[in-house]
């Protein structure tokens, strides 16, 4: 059967008419007398395929006849344009060969019925293979690639930074320790950050992308113990270059999500006008704004203190974009943060909350780029001062004004996909209560 070429089920457009061959899992079976109707998904795409007893061998009707759910496949046949179809083709069957038929004494256990959100995370290695991930999977591919895309070609350098570190980036409180061979403490890391302060005094411009993690205690929507991050450091720079590249890259990641994951929104049923309206300039607020605002919808938030999840959900409903908010009191953020000039109460950190109340996407700011200030910091919040020796040097050679952000793949995932849950971004999510599959 050589005279078939393989082809993928998104490609099936481009071969209108062919014989062709499909190599993938039954999705679902109908049936209807004398014809079977198997929904073939590939990888790429579902694709209903029609098998009339007339046209093909005996063997071959009966194979397929009561072919359980997930049974593995390769299909043979003609595509065919149908409109009322979902992908807008068919294949017309000559012939099927089951590679692995599932027993129907032990069936598949994710039927196409209405599943529990534990029993479905508890079986993710097969769920995955399901409609909504596959979408939201497809669509955080979309949107890794689009945010390689952008730095690659701004005159970034990618230079990964260690997940072994001895030192914390974010705070002691949310870090995993690592029994490092006995002796040294080692914890993993919760941000490249330092690091990439060094790679930026190194290429000017740099980015670091890859897994981080959490301690974080707290059950929420939003909180993941392993998640990907990707950070930007620009030598040089300052708050207001981390709110225009922050801006620019939100901007361009949407846009290449619409333009190129269309469907797998539809699938999701994603507000897509909502997607469309995300568009520069964001809305550029002060902490102390963003306060009276919070107060004013009845929050109960004091100026100098930080922002709840639901202050940051009410915070974003006000907007119809991502809002900027920047000049945190120095009291609840990180120890690296630059003071304003003009009130050193505040730090030139700025957090970019995404629109339709799902909180912080973007985290970051201004760094202290003096040696004195930044070693009165490390001793005002109890850092082991020998650990960041190292990175005290950059403040003694060559010290420049510098500046970068984090921004979490798995919240613009949520955002952009329209998900209640973080849990549902990445393919096998790890949080306070789950560590398997
Ligand atoms: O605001 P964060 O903690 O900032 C940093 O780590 C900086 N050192 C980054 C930098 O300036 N280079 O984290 C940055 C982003 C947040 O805005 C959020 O999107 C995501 O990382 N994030 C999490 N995502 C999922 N689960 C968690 N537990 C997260 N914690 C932070
Ligand atoms: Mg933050």
């Amino acid at each position: 059967m050589s005279s078939y070429p393989r082809i993928t089920i998104e490609a099936a457009s481009r071969h209108e008419g062919e014989a062709v061959e499909l190599a993938g899992w039954l999705y679902n079976l109908r049936r209807s007398g004398k014809i079977i109707f198997p929904l073939v998904r590939d990888g790429t795409g579902i694709m209903q395929c029609v098998a009339v007893k007339n046209n093909i061998s005996e063997k071959c009707f009966n194979d397929l006849r009561d072919l359980t759910q997930e049974s593995s496949l390769i299909v043979r046949g003609r595509v065919r344009a149908e409109p009322r179809a979902p992908g807008g083709y068919e294949l017309d069957v000559d012939d099927a060969e089951i590679v692995h038929r599932i027993p129907e004494e032990q069936p598949y256990p994710i039927t196409l019925k209405e599943h529990g959100i534990e029993f479905l995370f508890d079986h993710r290695h097969l769920h995955l293979r399901s409609r909504r991930p596959h979408a939201i999977l497809r669509i955080r591919h979309e949107i890794i690639r689009a945010i390689r895309d952008y730095f690659d070609s701004n005159g970034f350098t990618l230079v990964d930074t260690p997940i072994f570190t001895p030192a914390a980036c974010e705070g002691t409180t949310t870090l995993f320790e690592v029994d490092y061979f006995g002796d040294e403490k080692v914890y993993l890391t919760q941000s490249g950050q330092l690091y990439n302060e060094a790679t930026a005094m190194a290429f000017g411009k740099t980015y670091c992308f890859g897994p981080t993690f959490r301690a974080e205690k707290s059950k929420t929507r939003r909180h993941l113990t392993e998640f990907w991050m990707v950070e930007p450091e620009m030598a040089y720079a300052t708050l207001e270059d981390v709110k225009r590249v922050a801006e620019e890259l939100i901007c361009f990641i949407v846009g290449r999500v619409l333009e190129r994951r269309r469907r797998e929104l539809e699938t999701l049923e994603r507000d897509i006008a909502r997607l469309e309206a995300v568009k520069p300039p964001f809305p550029r607020i002060s902490y102390d704004e963003a306060v009276a605002i919070l107060q004013r919808k009845g929050s109960e938030i004091q100026w100098g203190g930080d922002f709840g999840g639901t202050d940051e959900t009410l915070l974003s409903e006000e907007f119809d974009r991502p809002v900027m908010v920047d000049r945190f009191p120095a009291e609840i953020k990180a120890f690296y943060f630059q003071p304003d000039e003009q009130r050193p109460e505040v730090v030139l950190g700025v957090d970019v909350l995404a629109s339709e109340g799902y909180g912080e996407i973007v985290g970051g700011g201004q760094r202290i780029h003096d040696y004195d200030l930044l070693l009165r910091r490390i001793r005002e919040h109890n850092l082991p001062q020998e650990a960041f020796e190292w990175y005290l040097d950059l403040r003694r050679y060559g010290t420049v004004p510098h500046a970068g952000f984090g921004m979490g793949v798995e919240r613009t995932v949520a955002w952009i996909c329209g998900l209640d849950h973080i849990r549902e971004t990445i393919a096998f999510p790890r949080m306070l209560y789950r560590t398997r599959p």
